[in-house]
Order: structure tokens, then C-alpha cells, then sequence
């Protein structure tokens, strides 16, 4: 836990919160729970836990609309009106949850993810899509092979001791003048599975490409319900390669 007066103070702003906080922390398996676990210093997670805030298949369908039309509106947005990458790259794709979005915004997409289960769901699920095992800090992809890269909810996961060289990585397999999307949290509350960075510290990792905006991530209407905090602490950035 990093902040854990931060963690007291929201609890004092919402108490109806702390029976669910408490319960999860007791129960892992629910919903509240951390459905995550480290290995070899990787956080991976249960099918359940990438999207935290969904509590019911219309509140899981609802989320992933939302985040799609977002990602989707930011690609609208950032690709010039003639621009289809070649190819895409999803770091940290888990299973395949946005792939066949972003695989619909170039020519040929790959999504890569050191979870082993996860990859086989996605490959049993999206049997047309060509996803491999690796991490963000050494992708098998040649240099500047990439047009289009998206890491959702990815970096925020890898630690201090790692992001260095995840970022390096990332920043090398872009091709020139390519494009980088990443969703990460940018603000507390981290604990011993998320480090936020701010939207500074994620410019300083990704020189030299620009940062082209950030917005706040897109979530369903009831987000708040679910979640401890009013809005998402996560931001979606923006990178251009020079
Ligand atoms: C919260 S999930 C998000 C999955 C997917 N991006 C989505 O939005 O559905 C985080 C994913 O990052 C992967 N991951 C964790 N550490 C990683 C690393 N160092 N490099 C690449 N992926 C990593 C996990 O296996 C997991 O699939």
C-alpha cells in the first residue's frame, strides 16, 4: 500500500465504502479482491480482474463498449484521414478483450502478453489474430516495425525496476512518425500491483516522442458505483514518434 493516508482520508469521505473495501481484502475472490497475482515479477491477473469496476455481464458489456468508442475516437482523432498503420501492436493484450478492435485499425495486428493462459483465450476467441508471449521489456518485434502501439492498463502494472527498459522498448520497435497509446493511472492510489506515474514522468519515459494529448479514461456510466474514487484516476496519452 503507497498511500495509505490517502487511502484513510477517501475512506472517511465515503464510509459506505469500507465494508466492501474491508470484505475485499478478507475474500480475494471477489470482486473487490486482488484478482491478480506476481510472478517472476510480472502481475498477472484473472480473466475477471482487467476491467475492475464492471459488477454484472450488462456492466462488463457496457464497460468494454465504452473504452472501445474511446480508443476508437482517439485513433479517429490522432491518425491522419488517409493513415492505416501497417501493422499494430497491443502490449499487454491479456485476453484479447480489445484486440479485434484495434486489429480493425490496421492491416495486420499482434497482441503480446507474457500470461500464457490468457494467450490461449485469446487465441481460442479470436482465432484470426496472431498474438505471442512476451513482455513489455522485450517485445519480438524488430526494430521500428510498429505503426500503431496500445498498452491499456499495462504499464501502470510493471514496476520501477522495469519501466525503464519496458519504455525502451516500446519507444525502439516504433517506426517512425508512429503511433503510441497508452492507458495508465497518472494518479494515486497505487498499491503493490499498480504504480501510477504522472503524465510528466510517462514524457520523460517516452522521449523522444511527443505527447499529443491525454485524456481521462472513457468508463460506463456507473463507474462510480463501483469504483472507490468519483473518476478514473487513469489517463489515455498520446505519443507520436518523430
Ligand atoms: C489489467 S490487464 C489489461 C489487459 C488488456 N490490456 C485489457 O485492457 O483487456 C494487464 C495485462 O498486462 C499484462 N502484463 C503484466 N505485466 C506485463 C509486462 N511486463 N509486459 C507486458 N504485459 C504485462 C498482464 O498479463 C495483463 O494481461
Amino acid at each position: 500500500m503507497r498511500d495509505p493516508l490517502g487511502l484513510i482520508r477517501r475512506g472517511l469521505e465515503r464510509p459506505t465504502k469500507i465494508p466492501r473495501y474491508l470484505w475485499g481484502l478478507l475474500v480475494p475472490s471477489s470482486r473487490w479482491g486482488p484478482e491478480w497475482r506476481r510472478r517472476d515479477g510480472i502481475v498477472l491477473f484473472e480473466p475477471g480482474g482487467y476491467a475492475a469496476s464492471p459488477r454484472t455481464r450488462p456492466e462488463f458489456a457496457s464497460n468494454l463498449y465504452h473504452e472501445v468508442v474511446g480508443l476508437w475516437a482517439v485513433l479517429d482523432e490522432h491518425l491522419e484521414c488517409d493513415e492505416r498503420p501497417e501493422t499494430s501492436l497491443e502490449v499487454g493484450c491479456g485476453y484479447g478483450r480489445l484486440s479485434p478492435w484495434i486489429a480493425r485499425r490496421s492491416e495486420t495486428h499482434y497482441g503480446v502478453d507474457p500470461d500464457e493462459r490468457a494467450l490461449g483465450i485469446a487465441a481460442t476467441q479470436y482465432p484470426d489474430l496472431a498474438f505471442a508471449r512476451g513482455r513489455a521489456s522485450s517485445l519480438p518485434v524488430p526494430d521500428g516495425a510498429i505503426g500503431l502501439t496500445v498498452s491499456w492498463t499495462v504499464l501502470q502494472h510493471v514496476d520501477d525496476s522495469r519501466i525503464e527498459d519496458a519504455a525502451a522498448e516500446l519507444r525502439r520497435v516504433l517506426a517512425p512518425g508512429g503511433l503510441l497509446v497508452c492507458c495508465e493511472r497518472v494518479r494515486p492510489p497505487g498499491d503493490d500491483h499498480i504504480w501510477p506515474r504522472s503524465v510528466e514522468t510517462y514524457e520523460r519515459l517516452f522521449e523522444p516522442l511527443s505527447l499529443r494529448a491525454a485524456y481521462e479514461r472513457p468508463v460506463e456510466p456507473t463507474w462510480n458505483e463501483a469504483m472507490p474514487t468519483d473518476r478514473p484516476a487513469e489517463r489515455v496519452l498520446v505519443f507520436r514518434a518523430p
